[in-house]
């Protein structure tokens, strides 16, 4: 039996950058092997096994064959005569395809250090094309890799056109194509993903609503430069889309969290308010900070506020004054204290009403100071 550590670790070490997970290969061995020396098996789909003490993942080295549409469809050989360049070759990209041994050697049957050291992303053999979900991981290693210079390599850009114009990017599952989004968006140049799958027509497959001038990314590229979250990220995404059924549409394709969807269809209904936010008067502030329940859901009104700072940021603006504005507004509002009405007596539509009066007061005192200042 022999074991090489895989995939991201190798080349996330040449590369000099952190290694967050460990994946090994095990050549040579059967199941019943690693049962024998304590192994776990994990895993339905192929022969993996957790390690009883580090709690590290090792795939048995397989061969696979594409049996079917989409990512499950997959038969799978794994048996102790399989080779590891024949585990590695059935990989996609060959940076992602070099093993290192115990003793720390590379063993780098397709020229993965020196694509790495070129900065290409190459797919090692036409086997790339039997696994959609790798368009996205292409793209999704262009945006991480981009500051380091990484550009992918014109024949993986045609094999990447192919599986998008065959429509097997439709078998994806949303789970899948979500992770594989949600990943690439938190990259620093998220962008850069999606002008990889432009490039390649798989926008056009996935996301037409998006398919436009790449000028609409630029909100993006503002939020990964200012490290915003990913409902933040993802509503500066949405802002390409100007209409909120297609934003919906979108959302639900890919089954994108609650708390992502819920941000773009705001964004997407609200920005133009926040921007005029100190023109408004009390009664649309109040509104505005109603719809988006900044008493009970703050986190929600903040992220509002700095997808609207991004979307000023990426028209060429150097501020948003808007944004202390708002936050300003909605301290107010929130502290506005229910007690003494209540002590006053004041219950049901009656307590609503003086609620909303004095919460309308506190905004209007609001306006008129920051008109002065
Ligand atoms: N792999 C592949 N095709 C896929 C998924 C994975 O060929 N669709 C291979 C690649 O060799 C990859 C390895 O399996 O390096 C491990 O996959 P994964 O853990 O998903 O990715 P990493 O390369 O470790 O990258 P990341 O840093 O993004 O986790």
């Amino acid at each position: 039996m022999h074991i090489y550590k895989v995939g991201g670790a190798v080349r996330d070490r040449l590369l000099g950058r952190p290694v967050s997970d460990v994946d090994w290969l095990v050549v040579g061995a059967t199941v019943e092997d690693m049962h024998a020396q304590g192994f776990r098996p994990v895993g339905a789909d192929f022969p993996v096994f957790i390690h009883p003490k580090t709690g590290e993942e090792y795939a048995l080295a397989r061969t696979e064959r594409k049996s079917g549409r989409g990512y499950g469809g997959f038969t799978f050989h794994a048996s102790p005569e399989v080779t590891l360049e024949e585990d590695l070759i059935r990989r996609d990209l060959t940076i992602n395809a070099m093993a290192e041994d115990a003793q720390g050697n590379l063993l780098d049957p397709y020229n993965g250090k020196a694509d790495l050291e070129n900065r290409i992303l190459r797919h090692v053999s036409p086997a790339f094309a039997e696994d959609p979900l790798r368009v996205l991981r292409v793209a999704r290693f262009a945006a991480r890799y981009a500051p380091l210079g990484f550009n992918v390599a014109d024949d993986t850009l045609a094999l990447m056109r192919q599986l998008s114009v065959s429509g097997e990017l439709q078998a994806l599952t949303a789970e899948r194509a979500w992770k594989e989004i949600e990943r690439a968006l938190m990259e620093s140049q998220p962008q850069v993903f999606i002008e990889v799958l432009r490039d390649c027509g798989a926008l056009h497959e996935l996301m037409p609503e998006l398919d436009g001038s790449s000028q609409a990314l630029a909100p993006l590229r503002q939020a990964a430069e200012h490290d915003q979250s990913l409902p933040v990220r993802w509503a500066c995404l949405m802002l390409a889309i100007h209409d909120t059924t297609q934003i919906n549409a979108v959302n639900q394709r890919f089954k994108a969290p609650r708390d992502c969807q819920e941000l773009a269809g705001l964004v997407g209904d609200c920005l133009p308010l926040a921007d005029r936010a100190r023109e408004l008067e009390p009664s649309a502030l109040l509104a505005l900070l109603q719809k988006f329940d900044v008493y009970r859901r703050p986190q929600r009104f903040e992220e509002f506020i700095a997808a609207c700072q991004m979307a000023a940021f990426a028209r060429g603006a150097r501020s948003y004054a808007q944004a202390d504005y708002l936050r300003g507004a909605a301290s107010k509002a929130r502290g506005v204290d229910v007690k003494p009405l209540v002590a006053r007596g004041l219950t049901g539509q009656a307590l609503g009403e003086a609620l909303k009066a004095e919460r309308l007061h506190v905004l209007a005192q609001h306006k008129a100071t920051a008109s002065c200042v």
